[in-house]
């Protein structure tokens, strides 16, 4: 079994194998995209299923551009009606909870501590709901992506029931864990594989990764293997 797995650049991911499933669709303005040049017209006639984490912009910018056209989206219940209701087409709303089939993908979404809104023009934020973390399962490759979030002690109970095999996790430091925090994380979800996200996106969190990959691979309680994934760089994840 295997899968590709892209890094469009900050926390949007892209996971094909039998389906093309697009997270946290953050491209036009993404600067890690933009430099590794991934378009949105790229990636609009070539994703069956968009999942989304959490309603901040940087995880849901071009959300409507796939809504509009008809490419399904699942998001928490707040997102999913928020995007409905500005034009996406095909909605599923779910909620942190158990298994959820759609489009032939299998998925749960996860706590995360982190916040969920958009903020408008005149700095009034829109409510969205609370933010998460989601693991896909597709054709037997488990990832787990996990929102932004803190580190939170219950990611072990997330280890110990959906046993991700991949685990995409930020270190960006302000917004989310830091590296000493992601490592503690990936200590307690035991993956296989980690893959580290939303750093170096902006001046505030930039961060070095090869310091979490030498601290994941130096602490005694961890034997995942640390991959660093430049953005447009692609990985297969065959098990
Ligand atoms: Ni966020
Ligand atoms: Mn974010």
């Amino acid at each position: 079994m295997g899968v590709k797995l892209t890094f469009v650049g900050h926390a949007t991911w892209l996971i094909e194998g039998s389906k093309t499933v697009l997270i946290d669709p953050f491209i036009t303005s993404n600067p890690q995209a933009q430099e590794a040049g991934i378009t949105l017209d790229s990636l609009l006639d070539k994703v069956d299923l968009v999942v989304i984490t959490h309603g901040h912009f940087d995880h849901i910018e071009n959300a409507l551009d796939f809504g509009r056209k008809g490419t399904p989206i699942v998001g928490l219940f707040e997102v999913a009606q928020y995007l409905a209701a500005n034009g996406a087409k095909n909605t599923v709303g779910c909620n942190i909870g158990g298994w959820f089939e759609v489009e032939g993908v299998k998925m749960v979404y996860t706590p995360a501590v982190h916040s969920s809104s958009l903020i408008k023009d005149n700095g009034e934020p829109i409510y969205l709901g609370n933010p998460a973390g989601v693991v896909i399962d597709l054709d037997g490759v488990r990832v787990y992506h996990t929102g932004d979030t803190a580190l939170f002690g219950d990611m072990k109970l997330i280890g110990e029931l959906y046993r991700p095999d991949v685990m995409l996790t930020p270190i960006g430091s302000l917004f989310t864990m830091g590296i000493p925090e992601a490592v503690k994380a990936v200590e307690f979800v035991k993956p296989k594989i980690a893959i580290p996200m939303h750093y170096n996106t902006w001046p505030p969190i930039a961060q070095n990764p090869e310091e979490f990959k030498k601290a994941v691979e130096e602490n005694p309680c961890v034997d995942a293997q640390v991959i660093i994934v430049k953005p447009g760089e692609s990985v297969e994840i065959n098990l």
